[in-house]
């Protein structure tokens, strides 16, 4: 079964080097685990959104929690989905630059982008438009 995992973090002691490796071995790992999805780190804050198998998703995301990189963990949107979103991303990276802060603002209820206050609708309508419409990061 086909679902789709949506949770926020927060970003805790990230060296320089963290974010490039979280992407390259999530892009090795979720490509062998059949996993598609994209990060967004804006304000401290990680938002990801995993997509797959119900089974190997909860595994993915239960190991994602061990890690010391992030913590306040918490699942905003949990669902079964008909097709997925990210299907050429095994994890796309989007990036913070001026660009999408426009984008990230539009579906915030305040000054700052926080996710934890967004509800799963516009969760939702937020990945569907940074598919479109945003700058990513190779
Ligand atoms: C916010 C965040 C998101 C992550 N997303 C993924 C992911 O989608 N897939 C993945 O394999 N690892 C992800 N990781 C990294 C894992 O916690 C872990 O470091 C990695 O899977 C270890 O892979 P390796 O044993 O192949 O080195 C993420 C880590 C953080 C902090």
């Amino acid at each position: 079964m086909l679902i789709r995992l949506i949770y926020a973090s927060r970003a805790k002691s990230l060296g320089p080097m963290d974010v490039k490796d979280i992407l390259e071995s999530s892009r090795r790992n979720n490509t062998a685990a059949g996993v598609t999805g994209a990060l967004c780190l804006s304000n401290g804050v990680f938002l990801q959104c995993l997509e797959g198998d119900r089974v190997v998703v909860n595994a993915l995301y239960h190991r994602i929690l061990l890690d010391p990189r992030h913590d306040n963990p918490a699942i905003l949107d949990f669902e079964e989905i008909i097709h997925r979103q990210f299907g050429a991303w095994s994890m796309g990276l989007v990036s913070t630059v001026a660009d999408n802060q426009a984008l990230f603002l539009k579906y915030s209820t305040g000054a700052q982008f926080d996710p934890y206050q967004m509800r799963p609708q516009a969760l939702r309508a937020f990945f569907t438009e940074l598919m479109g419409n945003t700058r990513w990061l190779a």
